[in-house]
């Protein structure tokens, strides 16, 4: 079943989710990081760039792979999943930016893109620890309801749900893209570790649909109950009436 730690507050959150990811550096060095963006993460990336000043972890021998990413927006534009991850962690830490993988959104044969991406994770031995956020609507990376288990990186269309509340980091919503490439719900299901990180009162229902509900492609999310290393992380306000 799924390991579930609920955490007085976001920081405290954060900082457990930061550890989980610790451990596994400095049990392996060479570890394959699954990474995530969004707001929810923001905080464990600051603790560890912090562990990683203290001496306490390097990044030196690792590999990420990042889960998703706006088709049609360069690494260098400022929304970019690859440009968040520049600033929030890569340019922060020890990693070599070789060897940190996020999909190009301006990939001119997207298909072609989506298998070599794949290939290149089993080339690297797979993810030892993915690190995930929940939409509001269960979703995990862009795989939004209707996502088959099955799925591997691919194009998806996003929904107006998600569109809305990813504005927030843009101009206004028309700025939006429409489409992202992300790892498919059997390219998470293959890390050997999950870690879920939520924040906050709006993922109470993702969550507890995720935890309780059906196993179903309604809620994406809740496909992680197929898998045996999944670990969820809550604050308080998140797991607040489960
Ligand atoms: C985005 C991302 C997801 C993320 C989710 C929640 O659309 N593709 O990977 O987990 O939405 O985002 P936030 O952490 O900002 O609530």
């Amino acid at each position: 079943g799924i390991r579930v730690i609920v955490c007085e507050d976001s920081d405290a959150a954060s900082r457990t989710t930061a550890d989980l990811i610790a451990d596994q550096l400095r049990e392996r060095p060479q570890s394959v990081l699954g990474l995530a963006t969004g707001g929810t993460p923001l905080k464990t990336y600051e603790n560890l760039i912090e562990l990683h000043r203290d001496g306490q972890i390097s990044f030196a021998e690792a590999t990420s792979f990042n889960l998703d990413e706006y088709v049609g927006l360069s690494g260098d534009h400022p929304q970019s999943y690859r440009s968040f991850m520049n600033q929030t962690l890569f340019s922060k830490v020890d990693i070599a930016p070789e060897r940190t993988h996020v999909p190009d959104g301006l990939a001119s044969d997207v298909p072609a893109h989506c298998t070599a991406y794949e290939d290149s994770i089993q080339s690297h031995g797979g993810i030892d620890l993915q690190l995930l956020g929940i939409g509001h609507n269960g979703h995990i990376a862009f795989n939004e309801p209707g996502s088959s288990v099955d799925s591997r990186t691919r194009r998806v269309d996003l929904t107006d749900d998600t569109i809305e509340k990813n504005a927030r980091f843009f101009d206004s919503p028309d700025e939006v893209p429409r489409e992202a490439i992300t790892m498919g719900i059997a390219t998470i299901l293959q890390a050997k570790k999950i870690v879920l990180l939520a924040i906050g009162s709006g993922k109470t229902a993702a969550i507890k649909s995720m935890l309780f509900g059906e196993v179903t492609d309604e809620v994406p999310a809740s496909f992680l109950r197929q898998h045996v290393g999944v670990t969820v992380v809550l604050d308080a306000a998140a797991a607040d009436g489960l």
